[in-house]
C-alpha cells in the first residue's frame, strides 16, 4: 500500500521509520517532512495545513492510507475533507478533534462522562475570573489555560494567586494568545507524577499503547520553563498494569463512549495526559494525535505492523487485528534543542556528527527541526533531533542515547542530561 504521513517533526520521523518496516508498505511519502525524514522516504513539498493540495496529491498518487501527525490540520478538519474525497485517513474528524482544540469542550465531555479530572470553571470576563480566584480558599492553587490551541504555551501552572491573576490578565485583557485565549479554563492544580497513555481507537475498539513519560520542563530536575517535551521513555514504572487498567476503565472507555453519544465518534490516536494523584489517575488533557516525543520512544518498542494497525483503525476494524506485540526492553528519547529554545533561537547552524551517531548500536536519530541547505543539514526549529535508543535496561538505553548525543554538534545545541532518571525514583 501507498502511505502518506503529514507533518514535519520528530513524531512524524518516528512514524515514517516504523511504517517503512511494514512489509505491506510499498511507497512512503511525508508532507512536508524534514532533512532526516527525506532520507527514509520521499518528502513532498506541501505544508501540513494546505489541505486542498494534500488531497490533490493523495488522489493523484492513489494513496491508500494517510496518517496525520500534528493537531493543527486535524482541528481544521483534514480528516473530514479527505474522507469526502474518498481517501482513507488515520485521525479524528474535526468534531472529534475538539477534544484537543477546545479545553472547555474537553472538560465538559469529561464532566459528562464522569472521567476523573481537576475541578474547573470557564471564563471570558477577566473581572469575573479574578473574583472567582479571590473567593476561593487562600491556600487553593490554580492552573490557567487558554481554551484554544496555543502551540503548547497556553497553560500557566500557578504557585500563588498573583501568578494566576497575571495569567488571567495576559489571556483575557492583553490577548496574548489571540482568539485561542479569549476564553479560559481555570482548573484546580493537581499534584503528582505525570504520564502519557496513548491508544488507537476506531470509534469503538480501544487498543492502548505502552505508557510513556515525557519531560516537559526545559532543565534537569524538571526545572525551568515549559517546552514541547525534552525527552521521553517507555515503559515507565509508575504506570503499573493496575494503573493501565484503571485508566482504560475510568478514562478511555467512558470518554470514547461519550464521544459516540455526542455523535462525534473518535477515530485515530487518543492521548491521555494523566496526573497520578493520591486519589488515583486524573486527566490533565486529551490530545487527539500521537505525542511528541513519546512516539519516538514508544514506536521503537512496537513489534507489530503499524501500517496494518492504522489501516484497521481508519476502517473501524481494530477488533480484527492481533493484540499489539511489544519489545519488553525500555526505550528512551533525548531531545537536542537549539540554543535559546523554548525562547528565541537562531536557525541555519550546520549539524555535524550525524554519521558518527548513526554507528551507535540500537539507536536512531529522529529529526524534528532540520532542513537540507546546499547539501548540509542545518537546524530549523526549536527541537531539532530526538536521539532514541533501546537497551536491555533503561540505563543501557540511556547510555546509548547519550553516546550518540555526544557525537552530534552545532552552535548552541543542548539537551537535558537526566532523561529517564525519574524511573529510578520508584
Ligand atoms: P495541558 O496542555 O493541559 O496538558 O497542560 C500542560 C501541562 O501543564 C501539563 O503537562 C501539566 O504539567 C500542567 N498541568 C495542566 N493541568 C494541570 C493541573 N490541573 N494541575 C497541575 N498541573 C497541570
Ligand atoms: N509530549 C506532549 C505532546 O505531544 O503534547
Amino acid at each position: 500500500m501507498k502511505v502518506l504521513v503529514i507533518g514535519s517533526g520528530g513524531r512524524e520521523h518516528a512514524l515514517v521509520w516504523k511504517l517503512k518496516q511494514s512489509p505491506s508498505v510499498t511507497h512512503l511519502y511525508c508532507a512536508p517532512g524534514n532533512a532526516g525524514i527525506g532520507l527514509d522516504c520521499d518528502n513532498v513539498e506541501i505544508t501540513a495545513t494546505d489541505i486542498p493540495r494534500l488531497i490533490k496529491f493523495a488522489t493523484k498518487e492513489q494513496i491508500d492510507l494517510t496518517v496525520v501527525g500534528p493537531e493543527a490540520p486535524l482541528v481544521l478538519g483534514i480528516v473530514d475533507q479527505f474522507q469526502k474525497a474518498g481517501l482513507r485517513v488515520f485521525g479524528p474528524s474535526q468534531r472529534a478533534a475538539e477534544l484537543e482544540g477546545s479545553k472547555k469542550f474537553a472538560k465538559e465531555m469529561m464532566r459528562k462522562a464522569n472521567v476523573p479530572t481537576a475541578d474547573f470553571r470557564v471564563f471570558t470576563n477577566a473581572a469575573e475570573a479574578m473574583s472567582y480566584i479571590d473567593e476561593r480558599d487562600p491556600g487553593d492553587r490554580f492552573v490557567i489555560k487558554a481554551d484554544g490551541l496555543a502551540a503548547g504555551k497556553g497553560v500557566t501552572v500557578c504557585s500563588n494567586n498573583e501568578e494566576a491573576r497575571d495569567a488571567i490578565k495576559r489571556m483575557l485583557l492583553h490577548h496574548e494568545f489571540g482568539d485561542a485565549g479569549a476564553r479560559i479554563v481555570i482548573e484546580d492544580r493537581l499534584e503528582g507524577e505525570e504520564a502519557s497513555l496513548l491508544a488507537f481507537v476506531d470509534g469503538n475498539t480501544i487498543v492502548p499503547l505502552e505508557a510513556a513519560q515525557d519531560h516537559k520542563a526545559a532543565h534537569d530536575g524538571d526545572t525551568g520553563p515549559n517546552t514541547g517535551g525534552m525527552g521521553a521513555y517507555s515503559p515507565t514504572p509508575i504506570v503499573t498494569p493496575e494503573i493501565v487498567d484503571l485508566v482504560i476503565e475510568k478514562i478511555l472507555i467512558p470518554i470514547v463512549h461519550e464521544m459516540n453519544k455526542e455523535g462525534r465518534p473518535f477515530r485515530g490516536c487518543l492521548y491521555a495526559g494523566i496526573m497520578l494523584t493520591n486519589q488515583g489517575p486524573r486527566v490533565l488533557e486529551f490530545n487527539v494525535r500521537l505525542g511528541d516525543p513519546e512516539t519516538q520512544a514508544v514506536l521503537m518498542r512496537l513489534k507489530s505492523d503499524l501500517a496494518l494497525t492504522m489501516f484497521a483503525a481508519a476502517d473501524g476494524k481494530l477488533d480484527q487485528i492481533e493484540p499489539l506485540e511489544w519489545d519488553p526492553r525500555p526505550a528512551l528519547c533525548v531531545v537536542m534543542a537549539s540554543g535559546g529554545y523554548p525562547g528565541d533561537y537562531e536557525k541555519g547552524m550546520p549539524i555535524r556528527g550525524l554519521d558518527e551517531a548513526a554507528l551507535v548500536p540500537e539507536t536512531k536519530v529522529f529529526h524534528a527541526g532540520t532542513k537540507l541547505v546546499g547539501g548540509q543539514i542545518v537546524n530549523d526549529g526549536g527541537r531539532v533531533l530526538g536521539v532514541t535508543a533501546i537497551g536491555n535496561t533503561i540505563s543501557e538505553a540511556k547510555l546509548r542515547a547519550y553516546q550518540a548525543v555526544k557525537c552530534i554538534r552545532w552552535d548552541g545545541a543542548w539537551c537535558r542530561k537526566d532523561i529517564s532518571d525519574k524511573a529510578n525514583r520508584y
